[in-house]
This record gives structure tokens, C-alpha cells and sequence, in this order.
């Protein structure tokens, strides 16, 4: 499963891509609100830090200025996928967009059929969002198993995106179904290296080694 950081905390996606975990980034306008960057600024930054997708998310919500604001994202760096949200005028501009041959992911999704949509449409990514379906008591990892049973029935390219990732259970559950990426918040994805026995265990060996009254330097 490929790891996507879903922030734009440039010094967050540093430190992270120095560990070889930064296979993408993915943004969206309360991320770049959150970062109180110039969304064109940090978008370009991040472009130049990554090697993999940097999704830089349009505004617009009529298909005509979405595509432009889309051409217009896509000038900040050769690795940006154009981010539109679920709505008809959402896959018109993915559509569009993909057709001329830019990364498209479709934003926003909460059902099978929105992501059905989004792969007819030609979409690099769809990205169903998990926390926000817990939020309603509803389970987001059904909704990235049916989607995967949905596109492996056909053979679809689309590219499962997880997202809306709150926790490290979310990252190995959504790993297990076989999403083929997972974005998470850069606090979600340092939480995967945490266990309590972890913690426990070394400070057991760390008391034994400090009784022997040796030093390895
Ligand atoms: O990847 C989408 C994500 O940024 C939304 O997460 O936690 O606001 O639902 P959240």
C-alpha cells in the first residue's frame, strides 16, 4: 500500500520523506488554511519535495472553472493530480482533465456508486473518506472493501485512495482490503511504529543491560 501524507506541513512531508515514507501527498483547502500558506506557494514546494502525486484540490463548482482552476494547479509542478470533488460537474472536469492527461482524484466520495462514477470517468484516484462515515456511526472500511470488489469485478485502474484517516488501525484495515493507497494526517502515520509492549519490553532490556555495567561505544 502506498503511503500518502495528508497535510501541507512542508516540515511534516520533510521528515517523513527522509524515512522513504512519502509515496504522495494530498491536500485540500482546509489543509492549506490550516497550513496559512499561499496555496500556489506551498503546492509547488511540495511538488519540488516529492517524487509521487501531490493533490492540489480546485474551489470552483461549475465544471467550466473548475477545468480551468484545474490547468492551472497542474502548472505548479509535474507531479500534481488535480483534486475535484464527487458532484456531476466533479466528473465532468475529471473527464476533461484525465482525457487531456492529467492525474485526477476525485474527491469526497461516500458510496460505491460515487466511486463507480469516478472510474468511468477516468480517475487516477478515487478517495472515499473513512473517519467521516465513523463519524456517522457507519462503517468507512466497508465502504473500501465493497469498492474494491466493485473494481476488481472489472478490472478498473482507478486507484483506491483512502482518506479521512484518523487513526493507525484505519492505515492497517484499510491495508488489509487491499487499498492501494492510504492517506493520513503524518501524527497517524508516526502512531503505526507505537506499541505498549514495544515501550515496555526495551525498558526491561535497557534495566538488565544497565546492570551489567557494560557500553557497546
Ligand atoms: O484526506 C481527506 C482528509 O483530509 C479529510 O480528513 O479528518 O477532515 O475527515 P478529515
Amino acid at each position: 500500500m502506498k503511503f500518502f501524507v495528508d497535510t501541507a506541513d512542508t516540515a511534516a512531508i520533510a521528515e517523513l520523506n527522509e524515512l522513504g515514507m512519502v509515496d504522495g501527498v494530498t491536500t485540500n483547502p482546509s489543509l492549506i488554511h490550516k497550513s496559512g500558506r499561499d496555496i500556489k506557494e506551498v503546492i509547488a514546494e511540495i511538488s519540488a519535495m516529492v517524487d509521487g502525486p501531490v493533490s492540489a484540490e480546485t474551489v470552483a463548482t461549475d465544471y467550466e472553472t473548475m477545468v480551468k482552476e484545474g490547468h492551472e494547479v497542474a502548472k505548479l509542478g509535474d507531479n500534481i493530480a488535480i483534486k475535484v470533488p464527487l458532484t456531476w460537474d466533479g466528473l465532468r472536469a475529471c473527464k476533461h482533465l484525465s482525457g487531456e492527461g492529467h492525474m485526477v482524484n476525485v474527491t469526497l466520495c461516500f458510496s460505491t456508486n460515487q466511486a463507480l462514477l469516478a472510474a468511468k470517468a477516468g480517475a487516477t484516484f478515487i478517495s472515499p473518506f473513512i473517519g467521516r462515515l465513523d463519524d456517522l456511526n457507519l462503517d468507512g472500511m466497508d465502504l473500501i472493501a465493497d469498492i474494491r470488489d466493485v473494481y476488481d469485478n472489472y478490472g478498473f485502474e482507478t486507484q483506491i485512495l483512502a482518506a479521512s484517516i484518523r487513526s493507525a488501525n484505519h492505515m492497517s484495515d484499510a491495508a488489509k482490503i487491499g487499498a492501494d493507497v492510504a492517506t493520513a494526517p503524518p501524527g497517524v502515520i508516526k502512531k503505526m511504529a507505537e506499541h505498549v509492549l514495544t515501550d515496555k519490553g526495551l525498558d526491561a532490556f535497557l534495566s538488565d543491560w544497565a546492570k551489567t555495567g557494560q557500553s557497546i561505544l
